[in-house]
């Protein structure tokens, strides 16, 4: 657990601020002596022990204690329920703690390619966010529960927030696959939307213009859908796909 002892003075440094900005009858919290109801971390750790894992845990997965603990955010710490089990992310915590120790017993196994062992930590996977998805799946997820405009301000919100931290592969696949999954159901509006906005995200690709072209083409541009393939022509000469598409849409064929 020796990942979480780094920085984790600012972040103590931090919940202390935030109790002490609470009005003069809430009673200052401070980590226990003795934890009642550790089940997975060694039952005879002290709270000054345990504080950097659990302040390990907010940042590897982007939350506050609320997330896993009984208490309201923004309340102060004292109002909180730490030993209680109510609060269903405490277990599901205490799983993937196993996950992990049983993840890091098999890495054993294995003779290191490099000169050190590599070994996983809750960000390894979670990068500071909750549930940790790939863009794909997770705009996948919010088309399907609410809908493109929803799942395109989140692709927004997401870029703006995770670009360049490794949380997400930002490249050109994550939409170019949410634009298929529209064309599929032939929501060739909804594709070309998202396909030009993948161009604009990538615009040195031959690729999304490729797709952006058959977009057109699906929905009856005929124009647009030359003009497009033929910048993905430019951009890479080898697609081959969009110069059969270009002999076709001239011969009259879409
Ligand atoms: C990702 C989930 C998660 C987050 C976030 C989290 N905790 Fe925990 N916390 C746990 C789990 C799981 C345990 C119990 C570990 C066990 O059973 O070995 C625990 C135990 C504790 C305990 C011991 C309670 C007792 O008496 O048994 C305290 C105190 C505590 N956490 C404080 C905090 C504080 C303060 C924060 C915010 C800075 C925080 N935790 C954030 C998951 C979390
Ligand atoms: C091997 C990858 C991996 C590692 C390592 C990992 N997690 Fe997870 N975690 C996941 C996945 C995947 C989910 C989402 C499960 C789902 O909702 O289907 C998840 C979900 C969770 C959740 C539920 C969050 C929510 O809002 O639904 C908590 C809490 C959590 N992890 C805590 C941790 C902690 C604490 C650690 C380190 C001890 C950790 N995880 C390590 C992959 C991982």
């Amino acid at each position: 657990m020796r990942q979480f002892e780094t920085g984790w003075t600012i972040f103590a440094a931090t919940v202390i601020l935030v109790a002490s900005g609470t009005p003069a009858f809430a009673q200052e919290w401070t980590w226990p002596d003795h934890p009642e109801n550790l089940q997975v971390l060694p039952e005879n750790w002290t709270g000054q022990r345990l504080r950097p894992v659990m302040t390990g845990f907010t940042r590897a997965l982007g939350v506050r204690c609320s997330h896993c603990h009984v208490g309201d955010d923004g309340q102060p710490l004292s109002t909180y329920d730490f030993a209680s089990d109510d609060n269903p992310n405490k277990e599901r915590a205490r799983t993937m703690l196993k996950m992990l120790g049983d993840i890091n017993q098999t890495l054993k196994t294995l003779e290191p390619s490099g000169p050190e062992r590599v070994n996983m930590w809750c960000h390894t996977c979670h990068r500071g966010r909750p549930r940790p998805m790939t863009l794909g799946e997770e705009l996948g997820e919010v088309y399907h529960a609410r809908g493109l405009e929803t799942a395109l301000d989140h692709y927004e919100a997401l870029r703006d927030r995770f670009y360049g931290r490794g949380a997400y592969d930002f490249g050109e696949d994550a939409l170019n696959s949410l634009g298929y999954s529209l064309m599929a159901k032939d929501d060739f509006d909804g594709a070309v939307r998202v396909f030009l906005l993948n161009v604009e995200q990538s615009p040195e690709s031959g690729n999304v213009y490729d797709s952006l072209a058959e977009a057109y083409m699906n929905r009856g541009d005929r124009q647009l859908a030359i003009e497009y393939y033929e910048r993905s022509l430019e951009l890479d000469p080898e697609n081959d796909n969009a110069r059969e598409q270009l002999k076709a849409l001239a011969a009259g064929e879409h």
